[in-house]
């Protein structure tokens, strides 16, 4: 038996809760989630929410600072209906329960973080994302419209190739009909039909060694949506967070907030002397592509596996108040942030591109929306300013909801989409093949399409990456569907369209920075480069 459903959307962070939540007031919603429901980068978001609240704040300087951070490659249009919805939706966040910190006189708390020139981050403590993402969870298991499927891994979008059509990059009309989705319970991969498609499914910082994100980002939205010949750009702009916490033992690797350097925390070397003065006018709160180009610079420089955050200065009171979590974990590895500096290095934090959407959120695909970390809005331009990125999803899961709901109704169900074909395919009783395959890949990215890239280090990566390719596209076609497989395909696809867009990009620019094109701007180069 086949499900059917108005919409499917797939993911479980702030993206597809939001939409959930509203789609769910006009239809069905079928969520499915390929871990537990709350196993998302949303839970992990540490800074907060860049919104404008108060004067002396205003959307202009917000626009402003967004434009400036994405290094002049930010769609205008898509930046300035963002920042200027921003009031609204954080406004419903807190009508979905969201507590967000607020001073003694009753107003909201606001944070500063790096390329932001107004305090304009709400947040709760040092962990607004899980308040966030338990709030919009207990308000959509509390819908009757909304059923949340959990372990739940899409594995690919139906569209006409599945009814034998052949569909190109060129074809004007394809069309989502649902999702084959892989079901724990049965072991089958199962069909989910659905009027409207919304992906959700986050970013994709696994591909990488060294992340801040959880296991679950390994791009599977965006691959999906590639392989179904769907528009994706902007992959080459990957976010390195400066200040992840060093402690080479620990995967994913814990953030150290960038509210803490708005808090005043100074970025020093190993003798204790602060260094970002002499890359940026702006300090340690310079944009985050300048700020981490600058630590991998200091440490290629002095041989060093870190730098230091130093947050002694910084009263007590603040500490234990705004960053509870950040102390705790640091004293935890023998830190005490009071007293001691913090051991940081940057790393793979967010992808700034993803599958290509219109300012309604609607891929190129008929039917398909996206939204959060897998899509691109135009808002991030060549580098994301600092929390705009749940921003990103509330505005955008909302206005997709607006258009969906327009539509869905005039939408037939596709009844002629096959059952997932598994001919020919035996258990693989190999998992190593799959794990190293994984760990080759993080390697060649981290080695070779890392921070600072070259012509030559893109080739070399190119070149490994498509023996990887070949052995898993050999291997998926002959294995009956496991999870672990279905992610690294989608990992390997993932690493070839970063490595693919920054061969593409003949400059530097934002956080795509080349030696072969050091201080090159070509203004002929939009985000818009399709493959
Ligand atoms: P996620 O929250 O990652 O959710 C993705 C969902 O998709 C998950 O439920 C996952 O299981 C599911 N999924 C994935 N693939 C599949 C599949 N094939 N089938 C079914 N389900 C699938 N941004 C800010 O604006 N402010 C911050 O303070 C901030 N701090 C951050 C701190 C950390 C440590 C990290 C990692 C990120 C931070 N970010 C921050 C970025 C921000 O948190 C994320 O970009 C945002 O939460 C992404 O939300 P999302 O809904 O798009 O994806
Ligand atoms: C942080 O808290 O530094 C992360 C904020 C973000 O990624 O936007």
């Amino acid at each position: 038996m086949r499900k059917k459903v108005d919409f499917l959307v797939i993911g479980s962070g702030v993206a597809g809760l939001c939409f959930a939540l509203k789609a769910a007031n006009y239809g069905k919603v079928c969520m499915v989630t390929k871990a537990k429901v709350d196993d998302t980068s949303t839970k992990y978001a540490q800074g907060g929410i860049a919104a404008v609240v108060y004067q002396p704040d205003t959307y202009e300087k917000h626009i402003q600072d967004t434009m400036i951070a994405g290094d002049e490659l930010s769609d205008r249009h898509i930046v300035e209906l963002t920042i200027r919805e921003s009031t609204a939706r954080v406004m419903e966040l807190v009508e979905w329960g969201v507590d967000f910190d607020k001073t003694k006189n009753g107003k909201f708390a606001l944070a500063k973080e790096g390329g932001h020139s107004e305090f304009r981050v709400l947040h709760h403590k040092d962990i607004t994302g899980l308040e966030i993402e338990e709030k919009l969870i207990i308000a959509a298991k509390q819908h009757p419209n909304i059923e949340i499927l959990e372990n739940h891994l899409a594995i690919e979008i139906i569209t006409q190739h599945h009814l034998g059509i052949e569909v190109s990059r060129r074809t004007p009309d394809i069309t989502c009909y649902g999702a084959y989705v892989y079901n724990p319970n049965t072991n089958k991969v199962e069909t989910i039909l659905s009027r409207i498609t919304m992906m959700c499914t986050g970013g994709i910082g696994t591909v990488y060694g060294n992340t801040t994100n959880p296991t679950i980002a390994t791009g599977d939205g965006i691959a999906m949506v590639y392989r179904a010949k769907g528009a994706v750009n902007g992959m080459e702009f990957v976010q390195f967070h400066p200040t992840s916490l060093y402690n080479p033992k620990e995967s994913p690797s814990f953030l150290i907030t960038e509210a803490l350097r708005g808090a005043g925390a100074i970025l020093k070397d190993e003798n204790g002397v602060e260094f970002m003065s002499k890359y940026d006018k702006r300090g340690s709160l310079a944009p985050r592509d300048i700020v981490a180009r600058a630590i991998d610079n200091e440490m290629k420089q002095k041989g060093c596996d870190h730098v230091y955050l130093d947050a002694t200065h910084i009263s007590k009171t603040e500490i234990f108040n705004h960053f509870p979590n950040i102390y705790a974990k640091c004293l935890s590895i023998g830190v005490d942030i009071t007293k001691d500096m913090i051991p940081v290095v940057p790393a793979a934090h967010y992808s700034c591109g993803g599958i290509k959407v219109d300012e309604w959120g609607e891929s190129s695909i008929i039917n398909l929306f996206s939204s959060g970390e897998c899509a691109s809005t135009g808002l991030h331009g060549a580098n994301r300013l600092a929390s705009n990125s749940l921003l990103e999803a509330l505005v955008f899961s909302h206005r997709a909801c607006l258009k969906a709901v327009e539509r869905f109704k005039d939408i037939d169900f596709c009844d002629d989409v096959p059952e997932w074909n598994t001919e020919g395919t035996v258990l693989n009783e190999e998992m190593v093949l799959i794990t190293q395959s994984r760990k080759e890949l993080q390697t060649i990215m981290c080695n070779y399409v890392g921070i600072v890239r070259s012509n030559v280090r893109l080739q070399r990566a190119f070149d490994r990456l498509e023996i990887l390719y070949r052995e898993t596209e050999d291997l998926y076609k002959k294995s009956i569907l496991i999870p672990e497989i279905c992610e690294l395909r989608n990992m390997i696809n993932i690493g070839y369209l970063i490595i693919k867009h920054a061969m593409n990009r003949h400059e530097s620019r934002g956080l795509h920075y080349s030696l072969d094109y050091q201080g090159h701007r070509d203004e002929s180069q939009s985000t818009h480069d399709l493959l």
